[in-house]
């Protein structure tokens, strides 16, 4: 089948404004978009640039807008949007290097400002810190996070308050703050309890309908925004 790809381009140490470029290629039936980006790059157009690793939903690269849907390039696959023109864009909201290639910069910042890692409390144990099945049950989900940024991309918070953390990162939180091994519950809230924070979300689950890892993001968010108003109230 004959397909067109509609690219954006911007390469801002040579052009003063963005623009759209159209390729052509014969898609066959089990290509996916990165596959046609592959070979509009390595047929067509060499300068094309765009991130990708693994091909196989694993590495979290391939993040971009398709038909203005964020979504990971290597899952999504190029016969279901018939003959084209099939609009590639960068993840909006973040600041573009060259092309499809966006500054993540800011959103790793955001991810590591809520401490991403356990806080266990007490003393060293002399083997592992045990966790029940069903303690470990509470975060399965959220633990599948690639930190795709699609997520924060569709976030319709983030381009109204640059401060917001956003779902990726509202997610890992999440993990943290629910793990029974992590002992620093109150000082996640405290950094949690704000507009910039779990505060600013509004619940618009666009995050969830994104998510290439089919994770219930806003539900977690909910979660903790329960927590913190049950610590505010004494109830944990
Ligand atoms: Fe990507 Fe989903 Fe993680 Fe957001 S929650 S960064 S959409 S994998
Ligand atoms: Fe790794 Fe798509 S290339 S997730």
């Amino acid at each position: 089948m004959d397909c067109t790809f509609k690219i954006f381009r911007f390469d801002p140490q040579e052009d003063r404004e963005p623009r759209y470029q159209e390729y052509r290629i014969e898609v066959e039936p089990a290509e996916r978009i990165l596959d046609c980006l592959n070979r509009i790059r390595w047929e067509q157009d060499p300068s094309l640039a765009y991130r990708m690793s693994c091909a196989h939903g694993v590495c979290g690269s391939d993040g971009m807008k398709i038909n203005g849907v964020c979504a990971l390039a290597c899952q999504r696959l190029a016969r279901g949007y018939g003959q084209g023109p099939v609009l590639i864009e960068p993840l909006p909201n973040f600041r573009v290097v060259k092309d499809l290639i966006v500054d993540l910069d800011p959103f790793f910042e955001k991810y590591r400002s809520v401490r991403p890692y356990l806080l266990p409390g007490g003393e060293e144990p002399e083997a592992e810190r045990p966790q029940s099945p069903e303690e470990r049950g509470v975060f399965d989900e959220a633990i599948r996070c690639i930190l795709c940024a699609c997520c924060t991309a569709a976030c319709p918070i983030t381009p109204q308050n640059e401060a917001f953390v956003g779902p990726a990162a509202l997610l890992r939180a999440f993990r943290y703050l629910f793990d029974s091994r992590d002992a620093a519950g109150r000082e996640r809230i405290q950094v949690l309890d704000s507009r910039n924070g779990a505060g600013g979300c509004k619940s618009h689950g666009k995050c969830t309908e994104v998510c290439p890892k089919e994770i219930d993001v806003r539900k977690a968010i909910g979660r903790t925004k329960k927590r913190i108003f049950d610590e505010k109230r004494g109830q944990v």
